[in-house]
């Protein structure tokens, strides 16, 4: 049954990432994978790790991290590291570590977004192909839901939403469609979502887009990936390596700008500066890594997919 499950989601540029791993023949190393899901990166980054390595896990979905736990059990056992679950998300990752007293990471990495078991499961009213109840939290005991989302944010702040993390260009008219609706009985689930957007504009895009905004929104994942990856980039030791995969152009514009940001001595526009940053990594990646054709014809939801990476100075 578990691997079963594994098998539903391949790992997105899997030899990429190992590859990029470089650890010390003697040294202790810790390794940090903030999203762990279904544990394909891990495991063959554990292949990597040496006897006492430190290899920490984020996961913001519970039920992921403990099927996870039990998964890599044996390979934990087998290669003595020392395994660290951490049922949070990683918008925590500072004060994780500053728990542990642990200041020197060698490599940390992030695999942004879903795994395709979460978009089966139907709970979370992740997908907009389904009849499941307005979900969309990745950590179902906290904060708001896409309920709340659609039901009780204002016209105006729904189409920011939908143009922002939608790039939706008819987000005023469904924003408009919702308010309208959400009057006379309240959405609950994501078939009436979904057939309140086809009545606006009948394609699977547009639901898509809006879906996406939605769950940007219900988890603060924009914002979450900034505080994270520049916390990331602080605790990296000498030669440290982040390597960061995204799905889409907004988490990669992010991902982009923060390692230009922190590879530059400058970061303000003064004549004269004035902001005093310092250089703290070296760009890897000029352009980002992308799947190859055999990748994206294996795992066509790999298309979209982009890695960069930075290495601290
Ligand atoms: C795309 S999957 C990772 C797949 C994994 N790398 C693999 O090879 O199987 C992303 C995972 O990260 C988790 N996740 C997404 N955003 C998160 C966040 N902000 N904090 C912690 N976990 C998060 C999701 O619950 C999901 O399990």
């Amino acid at each position: 049954m578990l691997e079963k499950t594994q098998e539903k989601h391949i790992s997105v540029l899997l030899h990429e990432l190992v590859d990029t791993i470089s650890l010390s023949p003697s040294k202790k190393d810790i390794v940090v994978d903030c999203t762990l899901g279904f544990w394909g990166h891990a495991k063959e980054t554990i292949r990597k790790m040496k006897k006492w390595d430190m290899f920490i896990w984020f996961d913001a979905d519970e039920k992921n991290l403990n099927l996870a736990k039990d998964n890599l059990k044996h390979l934990v056992q087998e290669k003595q590291i020392e395994a660290v679950f951490i049922h949070s998300n990683f918008v925590q990752l500072k004060e994780e570590l500053e728990k542990r007293n642990i200041d020197s990471l060698s490599f940390i990495y992030y695999d942004l977004g879903i795994s395709s078991m979460q978009i089966d499961e139907w709970e979370r009213g992740f997908s907009f192909k389904n009849d499941w109840p307005l979900d969309m939290r990745f950590d179902k005991t906290k904060g708001k839901s896409a309920y709340e989302v659609v039901n009780f944010y204002e016209k105006e702040k729904l189409i920011k939403i939908f143009k922002e993390y939608g790039e939706e260009n008819m987000a005023r008219r469904i924003a408009e469609k919702i308010e309208t609706e959400r009057k006379k009985k309240k959405i609950t689930t994501t078939k009436e979502l979904s057939s309140l957007i086809e009545s606006i504009k009948w394609d699977a895009k547009t639901k898509a887009r809006i879906f996406q905004a939605i769950r940007i929104e219900v988890n603060n994942e924009l914002e979450n990936i900034k505080i994270s990856i520049r916390d990331a980039i602080k605790f990296l030791k000498k030669w440290g390596k982040i390597f960061v995969i995204t799905f889409h152009s907004l988490e990669d514009r992010i991902v982009k700008n923060i390692l230009r940001d922190e590879s530059k001595d400058c970061i303000c526009s003064e004549l004269i500066c004035t902001c005093k940053h310092k250089k703290n990594i070296k760009i890897l990646t000029k352009k980002p890594i992308i799947p190859r054709n055999e990748e994206i014809k294996n795992n066509p939801r790999s298309r979209s997919a982009k890695a960069r990476i930075g290495e601290k100075i």
